[in-house]
């Protein structure tokens, strides 16, 4: 028996539409072989803040496609506390990472690790590139259909491996896939500006155009930390994340960011990385 699952952190939803492919040709494929008994269990979307305070554990007919996006080359290190509390339970997984066309470095090495370090199996694993979060134009619009037949190619691939093992024994997928990254993994990427001094944007926040706010509440819904007041859209009162859900999801255009550093970071990175990248899958 086979058990497909998706699980994601997903703020601008270019995780969730790769991971949901990836599992949902999985199951197609598996299915279509005939050769195993597969049935696909529903989506855990990790993004709400009340998603990760419940615990979530797998077994051993568990195949867990698991996607994060890449922040600073690196899984988000606001999701490792929550990481740490997966119970793997010798599921079998496939670690995926998104990332905005500049470079996925460390992140897709770290979450193999993370995910083995919990008692997954990761057999097979990719890096897609989905439109940064930061910008409309770099990486616009994707992942796009190039990039999901990738995703189609991977979950081909993963369902081969799945069932040779089926025929030949559990012990073929026991090897964490390699994938490309350093260990140790290098520090949290840092932008810079012209002089080569960094710019922090730690502490940066979206601002609320109050003309344009109609009060929706989709923007307090779709934050991903929780952060942005119920009483009144404007305020950011936690930590944001830069996810730029807030901004790219409210329907009225009120959300924004004037800060110079992280501006200028923007606009860097729209001009640096124009060139297309390709996703990498891991078999
Ligand atoms: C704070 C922050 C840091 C990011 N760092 C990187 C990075 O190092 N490299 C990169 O190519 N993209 C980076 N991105 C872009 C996201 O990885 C990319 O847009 C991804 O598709 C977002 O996934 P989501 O739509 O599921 O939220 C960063 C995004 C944010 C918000
Ligand atoms: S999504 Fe936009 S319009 Fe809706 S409450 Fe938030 S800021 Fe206002
Ligand atoms: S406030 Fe920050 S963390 Fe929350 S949705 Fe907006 S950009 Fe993302």
């Amino acid at each position: 028996m086979i058990r497909v699952r998706s699980m994601y952190f997903s703020g601008t939803k270019t995780t969730r539409k790769v991971v949901e492919r990836i599992a949902d040709r999985l199951y197609e494929d598996l299915k279509d072989s005939g050769l195993a008994e597969v049935t696909r269990a529903g989506s855990i979307d990790f993004t709400p803040p009340g998603a990760r305070e419940v615990p979530y554990a797998f077994d051993a007919e568990d195949v867990v496609v698991f996607g994060t996006p890449v922040i600073a080359g690196r899984v988000p290190n606001v999701l490792l506390s929550f990481l740490d509390t997966l119970e793997g339970g010798g599921a079998k997984a496939i670690p995926v990472v998104l990332y905005g066309n500049r470079d996925f470095d460390d992140a897709l090495i770290e979450l193999r690790d993370i995910l083995t370090g919990k008692g997954f199996k990761p057999f097979a694993a990719g890096a897609f590139i989905g439109e940064h979060s930061f910008s409309r134009t770099l990486a616009a619009g994707r992942p796009d259909e190039q990039d999901l037949e990738v995703a189609d190619a991977l979950a081909k691939a993963a369902a081969g491996k799945l069932l040779q093992e089926t025929r030949e024994g559990a012990a073929a997928l026991d090897v964490p896939v390699a994938v490309d990254g350093q260990t140790p993994y290098r520090p949290y990427y840092k932008p810079r500006d012209r002089q080569g001094n960094h710019i922090n944007i730690l502490k940066v926040k979206p601002k609320l155009d109050a003309d344009k706010c109609d009060g929706c509440g989709i923007c307090v819904r779709e934050c991903p930390m929780g952060s942005i007041s119920d009483a009144a859209p404007g305020i950011v009162s936690g930590i944001c994340i830069k996810c730029c859900a807030c901004e790219k999801l409210c329907p009225q255009g009120a959300i924004y960011f004037d800060d110079p550093g992280y501006l200028y970071h923007k606009e860097e990175l729209e001009l640096g990385f124009a060139d297309r990248k390709e996703p990498k899958i891991y078999t």
